[in-house]
């Protein structure tokens, strides 16, 4: 894009109080990924060759996200301010002399395109740039008040706003670009005199207008640039992002009957003709291959379903769970780190877990794999084309061999041999005529009891 490299610098030190929660703001998870997850993501995207995430003192958790994610991160302490945040982050971009984009850490539906945008705007007009959107309800947000001309007069935050300055519909999303340098010496000349006693970003305009550069406004959607502050608008954001991630799954080839109530996570890859039926929640690390179908009530995460493989209704694959072709996993059956190999079946409650299951094999309602002692897991194999009968106990560490059977009802806790039959359980007995005398009795008592109770009235 850009003739100079690009540099983010995302401010995340805040206290985050409207959130009312112990863990730091940016954390908090939008279709299983941390806020601060999703603009990384869309500063690499947008060609961010440097980006840095200004924390507070404490949010050692913060900065250790932020590096996992190849970011860099700056300490901003005490919080005086995003202005002041903003100036935090200059030691560490050293003689960084590209463009600057500030971008607040809790806008976590920004777009790479956005980020673009601003910068290029930014660059084009050897500007500052804000990014600015028409709002349906501005009353938290900074108002831009812009000249004849287009370009930024300055931004009024919203407690230091007139009654006529609040009706001003046009916000400030959070976004500033402009060449480093700029920004920084800007960054740096900030006074407080505001109601908030802070050092406002969102002063850098008229600081920039007073030299003569000049602010470009950049418009955008406000469902790109809402603000997460606390938990009712963490929930809008996850269900603007979830509309955006089904659309581009239904794009992509996925079905989805009820898009509305099926939930995805930021990573959940369904491929072409996959068919989800309304109702199906996907945690994080799933991926279903094509023309599989997962029905409704279903929960999967850290899950592989196969081509053509069938799931549900009311089934739950954990983290490990890999289903090969036409494998069917239904009803009330939890499958967690287990390979179910091409063709087997699990049609109805069963818990299998540490385990192999061979192609073609046939696992009954009720098999469990006991997979757990206490202290450590144990693993289950059960060959190609085995058999288990309902009902069935796997005591693990156990192997199963191709082709056997397990008769209905075992506790099986020794291996058993290919194509043989093992039945644990104790013989049938009968007792002729038993039923009937034990009627006889009870029906007997019953009217007994009947009549000392007559008699006591
Ligand atoms: C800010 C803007 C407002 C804009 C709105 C958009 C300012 C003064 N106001 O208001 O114009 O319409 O965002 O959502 O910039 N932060 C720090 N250090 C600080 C203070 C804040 O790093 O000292 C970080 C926060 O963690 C947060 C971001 O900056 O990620 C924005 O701070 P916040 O307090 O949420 O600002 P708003 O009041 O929403
Ligand atoms: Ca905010």
């Amino acid at each position: 894009m850009t003739q100079t490299e690009l540099a983010v610098v995302i401010l995340a030190a805040g206290k985050g109080t409207r959130m009312k929660s112990a863990r730091p703001k940016v954390l908090h998870e939008i279709a299983g990924r941390p806020m601060l997850g999703y603009i990384i993501a869309a500063s690499k995207a947008a060609g961010a060759s440097r980006i840095v995430v200004v924390t507070s003192e404490d949010a050692e958790e913060v900065r250790a996200y932020a590096a996992a994610e190849g970011a860099g991160s700056a300490v901003q302490e005490p919080q005086l301010g995003t202005g002041h945040a903003v100036a935090c982050a200059r030691d560490v971009l050293g003689r960084f002399a590209g463009t600057l984009v500030a971008i607040y850490g809790d806008t976590p539906l920004l777009t790479a395109g956005t980020i673009r945008a601003s910068a290029e705007a930014a660059l084009r007009g050897k500007r500052i740039a804000i990014v600015a959107f028409r709002a349906n309800d501005p009353t938290p947000y900074g108002r831009l008040i812009v000249k004849s001309n287009g370009l930024l007069d300055r931004i009024i935050e919203a407690k230091d706003a007139t009654p006529e300055q609040r009706k001003i519909d046009l916000c400030n999303a959070g976004i500033l670009s402009g060449e480093a340098g700029d920004v920084f010496r800007f960054a740096a000349a900030l006074e407080n005199d505001n109601v908030q006693k802070e050092y406002y970003l969102s002063d850098i305009p008229v600081l920039a207008n007073g030299e003569g550069i000049g602010c470009a406004v950049v418009t955008t959607d406000e469902a790109e640039v809402m603000g997460v502050n606390s938990r009712a608008e963490l929930a809008a954001a996850e269900a603007a992002m979830q509309v955006r991630l089904r659309t581009a799954a239904m794009e992509a080839g996925a079905g989805l009957i009820d898009p509305s109530t099926v939930h995805l996570s930021y990573d959940t890859i369904l491929e072409p003709d996959v068919a989800v039926a309304p109702f199906v929640v996907f945690g994080r690390g799933v991926t279903v291959k094509r023309g599989a179908e997962i029905r409704s009530f279903c929960h999967l995460e850290g899950a592989v379903v196969g081509e053509g493989a069938r799931v549900g209704p009311f089934a739950r694959l954990r983290p490990g769970a890999m289903l090969e072709e036409d494998v069917h996993i239904g009803n009330f059956v939890e499958v967690k780190k287990t390979r179910l190999e091409k063709g087997a079946k699990a049609n109805h409650l069963a818990y299998l877990g540490d385990a192999r299951v061979g192609a073609g094999a046939n696992i009954g309602a009720g098999t469990i794999t006991c997979n757990y002692d206490g202290f450590d897991k144990h693993f289950t194999d059960i060959g190609a084309g085995a058999f288990i009968g309902s009902n069935t106990a796997l005591v693990a560490p156990v192997k199963v061999g191709d082709g056997a059977y397990v008769g209905a009802g075992s506790a099986v806790a020794k291996d058993v041999s290919r194509d043989a039959l093992a039945v644990v359980r104790a013989e049938q007995r009968e007792i002729a005529g038993w039923a009937d005398k034990f009627r006889t009795r009870k029906k007997a008592e019953k009217a007994a009891k009947r009549q000392n109770k007559s008699k006591g009235r």
